[in-house]
């Protein structure tokens, strides 16, 4: 096993061997675009159907508060700075997720930008990205996180429907939605992306295409659209086990997705991801084609996930676990595992089948590309982008991706 590269500078008994990067890993940080994502994992209240490590003021329990977050995330910036050494990666996009990333004080979130300048070389077009709940911003709070370098906003909007926001346990209104994209442009953000959720019980193909009407009056360059999703343990999949609320219907999930990308693609959004568009390959969010194409990224925060060159590790995922970790200089990871040259391949097959462009024939197996050769008899995959060396789902092939994955890839 390689040095750790800590041993330099922490007394033996905080050396744990999950400190240690792989030289595969450490050979490819450099020449890999790389971002960080820093996990803020806070809600206000909890949405019934999210299970996203988040933890509302009643949930977080003892050892972890929201004030005392933004010293955890510094000295873990520190860490991972050490632990990547002298040869640091230029950071290209930093991404903050949740939970609710502006229910910290934009204070809290420049100073986490401000240590990312401090201690990492970063790229002058970097991308700098803050998820937002529209009821917990305004124009001045955006004002501050412009001045803090933020660049890109990306609010939870799922419906301009009240009646569906209702089943969701949404808190804002559709009006607060489309103000906050407004307010985040007027203070000086100039990229937007709005996320919906289709397929919500009770919502009618109408009120989709309202939701879809509303998001694209707000002229944004970006939108995400996710199919309601069942999580088990949710307060939805107990209300759906009652038989209080109808499971979200595939048939019906299948007509909403080709119903936004319809409406999407006739007002100038096309799709780059199954689940994304954007108006222009310069509204793409650069941070998420990462995780898509295999960049590296260093996930800061409880259960943030990390990936460098083959390499990926998880943190603590309670807030008071990942704290107390810090706070002894420890790191807060808690697991890893080392990707071999096959699980890198189809990985990179599972991710990059999702993108418009697909993936690489040669990248596929003999038997992966006698399938796609099917795939394309049945209408999933294009048949020119496969007469030109590509996979590359058709509409239908999208509405059925993880079925052709499993084909490719088996
Ligand atoms: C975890 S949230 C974080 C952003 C912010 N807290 C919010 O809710 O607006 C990111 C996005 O994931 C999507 N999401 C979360 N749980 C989902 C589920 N069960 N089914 C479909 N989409 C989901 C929502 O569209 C949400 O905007
Ligand atoms: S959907 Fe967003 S606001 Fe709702 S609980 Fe999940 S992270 Fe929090």
């Amino acid at each position: 096993m390689p040095p750790n590269p800590l041993a330099a500078t922490l007394p033996a008994a905080t050396l744990p061997d999950r400190l240690w990067l792989p030289d595969s890993a450490r050979r490819d940080v450099l020449e890999t675009p790389f971002g960080l994502y820093i996990h803020v994992p806070f809600c206000a209240s909890r949405c019934g159907y999210c299970d996203f490590n988040t933890y509302t003021a009643s949930e977080l329990g003892p050892g972890a508060s929201q004030h005392d977050y933004v010293d955890s995330v510094l000295a873990e910036l520190r860490l991972v700075r050490h632990i990547l050494g002298p040869q640091l990666p230029t950071v290209g996009t930093v991404f903050f997720g949740g939970g609710t990333p502006t229910l910290l004080p934009a204070e809290h979130l420049a100073a986490m930008l401000d240590e990312i300048r401090a201690e990492f070389p970063v790229a002058a077009d970097v991308e700098i990205t803050v998820e937002a709940n529209p009821e917990s911003v305004t124009r001045a709070s955006f004002a501050r996180l412009a001045r803090a370098g933020v660049n890109r906003v990306s609010l939870g909007m799922q419906s301009a429907v009240p009646h569906v926001l209702s089943v969701l346990d949404r808190r804002h209104t559709p009006g607060q939605a489309l103000r906050a994209a407004e307010d985040a442009r007027a203070a000086g953000i100039a990229r937007v992306s709005l996320d919906l959720i289709y397929g919500t019980p009770g919502e009618s193909d109408e009120d989709w295409q309202t939701s879809l009407g509303a998001a694209l009056s707000a002229g944004v360059q970006h939108l995400s659209a996710y199919a309601l999703i069942v999580e088990p343990g949710t307060a939805l999949a107990r209300q759906v086990a009652s038989g209080q609320i109808a499971a979200p219907d595939d048939d019906v999930l299948a007509d909403r997705y080709e119903q936004a990308d319809q409406v999407l693609a006739a007002a100038g959004m096309g799709w780059y991801e199954v689940s994304n568009w954007a108006t222009s390959a310069a509204g793409r969010c650069r941070h998420n084609e990462l995780y898509w194409t295999g960049g590296n990224w260093w996930g800061i925060g409880p259960g943030a996930h990390s990936h460098i060159g083959g390499a990926r590790w998880w943190n603590r995922k309670h807030p008071a676990a990942y704290a107390r970790a810090l706070s002894v200089g420890d790191s807060p990871a808690q697991g890893s595992e080392l990707l071999d040259d096959a699980a890198r391949r189809v990985e990179s097959i599972m991710l990059g089948i999702r993108l418009r462009d697909g993936v690489a024939l040669e990248v596929l197996s003999e038997r992966g590309r006698a399938r796609a050769g099917e795939a394309v008899t049945y209408g999933l995959l294009d048949r020119a982008a496969y007469a030109g060396g590509r996979a590359a789902l058709t509409l239908r092939g999208r509405l059925l991706a993880d079925a052709v994955v499993r084909d490719l890839t088996d």
